[in-house]
């Protein structure tokens, strides 16, 4: 090797340190993102991955469908026949939980199509 390529890696191996760290933290932070905390609230009725269970399938559904059910919940409106399952939970939920849960259905459906 030569001199000044050993010295290229001495000055830069910190910055490339780094730069991995930060790709690995960022990657970290988005497996985390990707799962919103009150799905463990949803998928007791509609399944691990909204395959559906006591409650309806959900994967396949776009996001903005989802968001648009969950707020005629929250609003006490009612969908079918069992909607008072639904009120008390969607009543809990925040714009941005409803936001980040049909993100994620939305993902979850996409990620179970490719598997097909
Ligand atoms: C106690 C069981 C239960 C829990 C907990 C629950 N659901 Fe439901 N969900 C149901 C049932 C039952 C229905 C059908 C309601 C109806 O007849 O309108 C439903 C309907 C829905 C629908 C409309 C489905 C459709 O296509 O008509 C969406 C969207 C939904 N739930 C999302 C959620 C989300 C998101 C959560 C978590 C925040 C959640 N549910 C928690 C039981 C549950």
């Amino acid at each position: 090797m030569k001199n000044t390529d050993k010295n290229f890696l001495i000055n830069f191996s910190p910055l490339l340190m780094a730069a991995v760290v930060m790709f690995l933290m960022l990657f970290a932070s988005e497996v985390k993102a990707d799962k919103p905390p009150q799905w463990a609230l949803c998928s007791a009725c509609h399944g691990q991955v909204a395959q559906g269970g006591i409650g309806p399938i959900l994967a396949g559904q776009s996001a903005e469908d989802i968001i648009t059910k969950l707020n005629i919940y929250k609003n006490g409106g009612t969908i079918g026949g069992r909607s008072s399952m639904m009120w008390g939970t969607a009543k809990q939920l925040s714009d941005k939980d409803i936001e980040d849960i049909a993100t994620y259905i939305e993902r979850l459906s996409m990620i179970l199509a490719s598997k097909e």
